[in-house]
């Protein structure tokens, strides 16, 4: 009998969900786009009523000619830190603030300064970075106390998507590490943060890992989707944790990339480790053990924002086909990626984007040629943080939308000095979805086993040796630029 799962994506700008099969093969996949607010400069918000909306349409249209009774299990992995905020009714009380959110810098300098980096990296292994949740709390009170007053209950933006399935409160450890409230080595939520952020255990959603089963879908919900009620929903992941699991990262020592609207470097282990300087997040990860992580805000956002909204074209294909490969590795022109602010390493909310080094000669594909290498750039700067804490990276797996791009992955490879470990499929966190559900189905008896069965290489990527040591005197040319404007970077705001 054939049995499915479906793996769900939460992303920034759609969800994509996907039908497989207990051997991973997908079957069909769809997705469902919504909108992103930035309500202000630095500002970054979206409603949850978008995302039920995306699951409602988005179950249905993947199911059409499956046979839905075969459905064993349901896994998301959601956009990571999001603030959704319910009342006593569950009802939404204001516009889920994202990840990438910059309007929290005030709360950040007090909590990193004022609290103590010690004392925040002692009780969640972590600092404040202004996307996390617990800053976003201290905002809300600050800024909206009325609305602050009626919080109930907090969620991440997969939490609410499980909870719209089960009417279960749950959230897993791997993102609950991302809100600065949970005590990550002991997986538990921190008294201390609590406290500090006036809240109590009760306004917290009840913690699983990733891989256990929070409960079945609502008799109700199972009648809108067209789904029995058998079916099972795990606790899911942070997107990241999630897109581990799609590639097979999990362990010690296995290494991701996703080249997603945000770029991440995700170092897996089977022990709690912090990296001293917090420049790395300290987070569980999906399969029970933990991993160090740095986050560059906008990645494959930057490649969009260039053409789509700069250069006014959808041409991905044929502006990369214009970029000499000769020239790679010779640029005179450096982007600096911070269009969102920055935060891994440089934890810099004023941070802006910049291109640096134009001349007279200078050609529309040089541009389109040093958004990709800033990009690559600035992922370096996060396996650079990881090399000095003494982690090998010389091998990676790669996944998200921008590693579709064959001369993007070349760029990273050689700016990197790392050989790239290309997944057959590149879903990465609806993969690690369906394959979280799958474990708390008892299709599989670990994340590992699972991982082992389904994920496998179809081809890589290797560095140049000549190409690689252009790119290493580009890089230390690159790392000057930051230091220069930073200052300035704060005047401006
Ligand atoms: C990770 C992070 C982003 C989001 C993107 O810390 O903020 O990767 O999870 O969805």
């Amino acid at each position: 009998m054939f049995v499915y799962y479906i793996g769900i994506d939460l992303g920034t700008s759609s969800m994509k969900l996907l039908l497989m099969d207990a051997r991973g093969t997908i079957m069909r996949s769809v997705t469902k786009e919504y909108p992103l607010e930035f309500p202000k400069p630095g500002w970054s918000q979206q409603n949850p009523e978008d995302w039920k909306r995306a699951l409602l349409e988005g179950i249905p249209e993947l199911l059409e000619g499956f046979d839905a009774g075969a459905v064993a299990g349901i896994g998301c992995g959601g956009q990571m830190h999001g603030l959704v905020v319910l009342d006593e009714a569950d009802n939404v009380i204001r516009p889920a603030i994202l990840w990438n959110d910059g309007r929290t810098s005030r709360q950040v300098e007090r909590l990193n300064n004022g609290v103590g980096k010690e004392k925040l990296s002692a009780w969640t292994a972590n600092i404040a970075f202004a996307g996390f949740t617990a800053p976003k709390l201290l905002w809300m009170r600050e800024n909206e106390p009325e609305l602050f007053a009626r919080i109930a209950k907090i969620m991440l933006p997969k939490d609410y998507i499980n909870y719209i399935l089960t009417g279960v409160h749950s959230s897993d450890y791997s993102d609950a590490s991302g809100t600065l409230l949970l005590d990550v080595e002991h997986k538990c939520w921190s008294k201390e943060m609590l406290a500090l952020c006036a809240l109590s255990e009760a306004q917290m959603p009840t913690l699983f890992e990733s891989y256990a089963c929070i409960g079945t879908i609502s008799p109700d919900m199972a009648g809108k989707l067209g789904l029995p009620e058998t079916v099972k929903v795990c606790a899911g992941a942070g997107d990241n944790a999630a897109a581990a699991v799609g590639t097979g990262t999990v362990g010690e020592g296995g290494c991701n990339i996703s080249l997603g609207t945000s770029g991440t470097v995700f170092v897996s282990s089977e022990k709690f480790g912090v990296d001293p300087n917090n420049a790395l997040h300290a987070f569980a990860h999906a399969d029970g053990g933990w991993h160090l992580m740095g986050c560059i805000l906008c990645a494959a956002s930057c490649n969009k924002w260039f053409l789509e909204e700069i250069l006014k074209t959808d041409d991905y294909n044929g502006e990369q086909a214009a970029v000499d490969e000769a020239r790679l590795g010779e640029n005179h022109v450096f982007f600096l990626p911070y269009l969102m602010g920055e935060r891994s390493p440089i934890n810099d909310t004023n941070a802006r984007g910049t291109f640096i080094g134009m001349t007279m000669d200078t050609t529309r594909s040089d541009l389109v040629q040093a958004v990709l290498e800033g990009v690559a750039f600035a992922i370096r700067d996060s396996v650079e943080v990881a090399r000095s804490l003494g982690i090998t990276v010389t091998s990676s797996r790669i996944c998200g939308g921008g590693a579709r791009s064959a001369l993007w992955k070349k760029i990273i490879a050689n700016v990197l000095n790392c050989e790239l470990e290309i997944p057959f499929s590149e879903q990465g966190p609806g993969m690690g979805g369906a394959m979280l559900a799958m474990v708390a189905c008892g299709e599989y008896a670990s994340v590992k086993d699972c991982c082992d069965k389904l994920c496998s290489v179809a081809s890589t990527v290797k560095p140049d040796p000549a190409l690689a040591a252009r790119y290493e005197a580009k890089y230390h040319q690159f790392r000057k630029i930051y230091p220069a404007c930073k200052d300035l970077f704060a005047a401006l705001n």
